[in-house]
This record gives structure tokens, sequence and C-alpha cells, in this order.
């Protein structure tokens, strides 16, 4: 794989740089900042070769149609003030865009494409698309190593028709992945939890070989409760889980596994609402799950205290409300008492679980915060990602 700090000449090249800009926000505002933080160092790197930047990136899952509230506008506000360099942000339609509209400035640096997928091409990993989207750069560099599970057109056929390279924090992405995967020590909990419950369900099969000890928490969590016959009354749950389910309890069987889920909870009648504890058998209809509760805590807590390595992915409740931050910042806490005592190699991956530990003002006290959520459950699933391979 290359990467784009060995190119010797960038000077004025157009290059097409794709980031991962999906930050969590809450009303339009951007609640935590580290995925943009991470990419400053190759947007540094570019604008003092003086290249010619066009940044694509997504935010949430717009399927193929343009939503305002998934408009990137807001993000390349704050990436402008950031790098204190003039950022043009390019709203209209990019299938009508020409290589020549582009940098008609001569002191234009830095070009921001709005949301990728609002194109449905994009998804489909689509050739002309591709095309298109090469056609207004000289060479390609993707630094979104946390979009590299995704065969979509910025990520994978794109380098079809461009040369191509790793950014900076994707070759740090992955250098710590593979260093983790290598010295890995037992016993190893990975702790899984979360909204984007399709994305991880079937990558949790391949990984319970690997592991001693998964804890599922927040959403993902749910499809397992109601699995087991528990109620979640109007919990977020994916439909259509049950024999992949089946398939993780049967795989675990066969191997050390133990699964933990929680056996009590914290339930609102709205995300805003007050915290109340639950036994599951006393879940009503119109709840709604939105933390674990205190014996789960526990027990949570004490497998974390018996573990070598923490894998941890998703928080375990709906942090954003402080009520039902409490499991998602105690299991950090857990964590990190134990990362000080270096008793323990510990590992954060995804947007929103880095944003619970960076409230706690931790990043440091993890071994390795990785920026990427899925992809990096992917990544010690084994599998060779797309986007990887795409620069391969
Ligand atoms: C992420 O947040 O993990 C990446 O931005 C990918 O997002 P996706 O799961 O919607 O593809």
């Amino acid at each position: 794989m290359n990467n784009i700090k060995d190119h010797d000449n960038l000077n004025s090249k157009r290059v097409l740089l794709r980031l991962d800009l999906n930050v969590p926000l809450k009303n339009g505002e951007i609640v935590d900042e580290t995925r943009i933080i991470k990419i400053i160092p190759v947007l540094d790197f570019l604008i003092k070769r003086n290249s010619k930047i066009l940044i694509i990136s997504h935010v949430g899952r717009p399927r193929g149609r343009f939503n305002k509230d998934l408009s990137l506008k807001p993000i390349c506000d704050y990436l402008e003030k950031k790098i204190k360099t003039r950022v043009n942000f390019i709203s209209e339609d990019i299938l009508k865009i020409k290589r020549d509209d582009l940098f008609k400035e001569p002191e234009e640096k830095v070009i921001f494409f709005e949301n990728i997928r609002f194109y449905a091409q994009e998804e489909k990993n689509e050739l002309n698309f591709s095309k298109h989207l090469a056609s207004f750069a000289d060479l390609f560099v993707n630094d979104a190593f946390s979009c590299s599970h995704r065969t979509h057109a910025s990520i994978c056929k794109i380098t079809e028709f461009l040369p191509s390279f790793a950014g900076l924090q994707f070759e740090t992405e992955v250098n710590a992945l593979r260093k983790v995967t290598i010295e890995i020590k037992k016993p190893i909990t990975c702790i899984i939890g979360g909204s984007k419950i399709s994305t991880k369900i079937d990558i949790i099969k391949n990984l319970v070989p690997k592991l001693n000890n998964i804890i599922f928490v927040g959403g993902m969590a749910n499809n397992i409760l109601s699995f087991k016959g528990s109620r979640i009354g109007k919990s977020i749950s994916e439909e259509n889980c049950e024999s992949i389910i089946k398939e993780i309890f049967e795989i675990s069987k066969n191997t050390l596994c133990k699964i933990t889920y929680p056996e009590d909870v914290l339930i609102g009648k709205s995300v805003d609402d007050d915290a109340q504890i639950k036994d599951l058998k006393d879940i009503a209809d119109d709840d709604l799950i939105l933390d674990v509760g205190p014996k789960a805590l526990k027990r949570i807590k004490n497998i974390i205290e018996n573990s070598k390595t923490v894998l941890w992915n998703g928080p375990a409740g709906y942090f954003e409300n402080p009520n039902f931050a409490k499991g998602s910042i105690e299991i950090a806490k857990t964590i990190i008492k134990k990362n000080k005592d270096n008793s323990i190699y510990s590992v954060v991956g995804g947007g929103d679980t880095v944003a619970v530990v960076n409230q706690l003002n931790a990043i440091k006290d993890f071994n390795f915060v990785s920026t990427a959520g899925g992809a990096f459950l992917e990544y010690l699933e084994g599998k060779e990602l797309p986007g990887i391979k795409a620069l391969n």
C-alpha cells in the first residue's frame, strides 16, 4: 500500500481526499470532534505541499437521497476554522460539475463536496460515478479507515481510475490494529454496543472463536434480549436477526467464549426522560431500553476486572442524555483504572464510543483509540477490508 507521505511531488496536484467526517451530531451541533482532529495532519501535509484538495465525505445514512439534516455544511464550517484555510463548500449536483469548474481561482486550495451518500451511486460502488469523481483529480487518498469496510465508490471503485494512496491517519489505524491482533493477550473481552446492529451482527459470529467474552450492551443487546424471549418494549432492534443470533450462541457453545447481556436495564418513555431501573420481566410495551441496569453493570465490571485485553465498540446506552450515560461511563472508568496499573490492554473504537471517552477527557487512558467502529470490528475479524484491498 502506497502512502501519500512518500509522494515526492504534490505541488499543484489535485488530490481527491476521502475522509470520514461522520461525526456524532445533536440538533445539527457537533457532539464530538475527534474524527475531525484526526484528519487535520493529512490536510496540513497537503496544504504545505501546495496541493489542490478535494474533500469527499459522508455523514449519516441518507440512502441516496438529499436530506438537509445530513448536510456536511456545518462540518465544513467547523473544519475551515480548525485548519485556518478558506474552504469552498460545493452543494450543487456533483454529476453536473466538470473538472474545469473547479479551482477557478488560483489561490483556492480546498474544495469540500456535499454528502457523497446523497447519491445512490456511491453505495452501489458504481463505475461511471467513480470515473466522474476521478475526473476532478490527479490522485486519490483514502484517509477514512473507518469507512474502509464499505465497498463504496469513493472508497473502492475510484482506485481503478487514479493513482491511489493511504492517508496518514489510515496508516496509523492499520498499524495499531495490526499490532493489537498480533500481540493480543487472553482473556480477551469485546464489549459491543451502539445502535448500528445490522453492521455488526454478522461480524460477531466470526469473532466468537477469537474471544473469551462478548458483552452485548446498548441497541445491540436488545436483539439478544428479544431472541431470549424478553420484552423490549419499543426499544430499537433489527428485524430478521434470529437465525444469526442462534448461530452466535451455537458457535459459542463449542468455544471458550462466554456471551453476556443485561439482566436489568434503565428505561425511559422517551430518550429525554428520567431513568427508571427495571428487571426484564417488568418492561412495558411503551418502554425504551436506554442503558444497562445496576446488576448488569456489576457483572460487566467484574468481567473487565478479569480480562487482559478489552476491545470496546459501541456505547452501553443513550449517553447523549446524562440519565442514560452511567453504563458507558462506568465501563470506561473500570477500563481506565486497570489501564493505569497496566493490568489491561484497551482498544476503543467508533465515533460514539470515542465521544464517551472524550467526555471523560480520557483518550490518553486507553492504549489505542480508533476512529473506526464497524471497520474496527471487521478488521479484528481477520478480513481484508475492501478499502485496504482497493489500495493494495
Ligand atoms: C462509521 O461511523 O463507522 C463510518 O462512518 C461508516 O458509517 P456507516 O456504518 O454508515 O457505513
